[in-house]
């Protein structure tokens, strides 16, 4: 027989199915439970609620397991490339070599951006964030492929705008960096594959020969992919709310890359090398910060240590850690001061009792600032990689809900304002 749930609301029996996923996660569907009593379920920050079914990742936040379609993510980072993963996202299944060369090939082709984009380009000025031009031109990518706006576009049209968004953005990206440092945009190189393309564009120059590091390659592929999905965070579900109401992909994608944009969410990397930078500045005393992140009273908080669905560690930082470790050691950088700040304070949250009780551990933030520091990425395009990386994972997340004919997201709320009460003229207002 099938599970039920039984609620007793004043005396009256109400029984609610119970979902189970293949995972054996289970839910209570209320779907119909405001039409039944009246009531709605209240959950701020949807902690509790499941807002979908999905089928893309799975996540276990007590046993810090995260799968891409039922692949351990430390297989993909092992063993994958970044597009690899990507095909798998979007399409459900990893890609024979005949579809992963059609895929990157596809790709590859689309890098280019309009011209016109570049005089778009020149009209930010120097002090935008580089995440404000990234979500502004890929919502203006709708402007030169009015096509995509269109909600009944056949799967091929929609795959077109898949692979066009997959090769842009990486562009888009490059090119806010160099226009952050007022450098000259480079073109992308077909020759090269996807990572050793990004880092030609960001770090090459018109006036000498550009070498690509395997090293630094390998490291951008782990970090894309350890970023490509985290089922429904708060962008992703910003994508797949805006998506709902049949927003077009690149409009739908613009709105997640401002949700990641937040200092609580893809912004925290940036806020990890920010705050190694002021312990360093203010004489590198580890020991008091720790001391100072215990102290109620104490405003300074310790960026990059635990998450709010991984209990005990986050499978990204085990894999990202080893990572770092090599990147630093490849590249010389190894007695930097800001990593060694980054090992004290992780020694230290390791071991100390306040941080075990309270299952701070450093997650996938914390370390990820670091290899994009010792990259030479500035901190400001921290996001920016974020967002590259997690690309394929709103893609998929999009297409699924399009694929699922899920209804236009409309939340409910539980009001807490004033009765009603009679308009007041301007001379009776106090
Ligand atoms: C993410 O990868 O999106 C972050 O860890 C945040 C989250 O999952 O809530």
């Amino acid at each position: 027989m099938a599970e039920t749930a039984e609620l007793i609301l004043n005396g009256q029996s109400i029984t609610l199915p119970v979902i189970e996923g293949t995972e054996h996660e289970k839910a209570f569907d209320i779907g119909k439970l405001r039409d039944q009593t009246g009531y709605v379920t209240l959950d701020s920050g949807y902690k509790n609620t499941g807002a979908t079914k999905s089928a893309i990742t799975f996540l276990d936040g007590e046993e810090g397991i995260l799968r891409y379609r039922g692949y351990p993510i430390e297989q993909l980072a092992e063993n994958s490339s970044f597009l690899e993963v990507g095909y798998l996202l979007i399409y459900g299944h990893l890609p024979t070599q005949a579809e992963l060369t059609n895929f990157s090939n596809q790709i590859t082709k689309h890098t280019l951006i309009h011209e016109d984009m570049r005089k778009i380009f020149d009209g930010f000025p120097s002090s935008t964030h580089p995440m404000a031009i990234l979500s502004s031109l890929t919502c203006a990518l709708t402007g030169f492929y009015p096509e995509s706006i269109n909600p009944n576009q056949t799967a091929d049209e929609h795959n077109l705008q898949i692979v066009r968004l997959m090769a842009k953005l990486s562009t888009i990206a490059a090119w806010t960096y160099k226009n952050s440092v007022g450098h000259p945009l480079n073109y992308p190189r077909n020759d090269l594959d996807y990572c050793a393309n990004l880092l030609y564009m960001m770090f090459s120059f018109p006036t000498e020969k550009y070498e690509i590091n395997p090293v630094v390659v390998t490291a951008m592929n782990k970090l894309l992919i350890l970023h490509a999905d985290h089922e429904q965070n708060c962008s992703t579900s910003t994508v797949r709310l805006v998506g709902s109401a049949n927003a077009s992909l690149y409009g739908s994608v613009s709105a997640g890359i401002n949700a990641l944009w937040g200092p609580l969410h893809g912004g925290a990397n940036q806020e990890v090398i920010e705050m190694l930078e002021e312990i360093h500045k203010s004489g590198g005393d580890t020991r008091k910060f720790i001391d100072k992140a215990k102290d109620k009273n104490d405003q300074f908080r310790l960026m990059g240590f635990g998450h709010r669905v991984y209990k005990n560690f986050d499978p990204r930082a085990k894999i990202i850690k080893k990572a770092a470790d090599e990147v630093l050691h490849a590249l010389g950088l190894q007695d930097s001061p800001l990593l060694k700040i980054a090992q004290e304070l992780e020694q230290a949250a390791l071991t100390d009792e306040y941080f075990i009780e309270r299952k701070l551990y450093p997650n996938v933030d914390f370390y990820s600032g670091i290899i994009y520091k010792a990259l030479g990425i500035p901190t400001e395009m921290f996001t920016v990689m974020f967002a590259l990386g997690r690309l394929p994972g709103w893609i998929a997340q999009w297409k699924e809900m399009r694929e699922n004919k899920e209804p236009i997201g409309r939340p409910r709320q539980i009001y807490t304002g004033e009765l009603e009460r009679n308009y007041l003229p301007m001379a009776e207002r106090k």
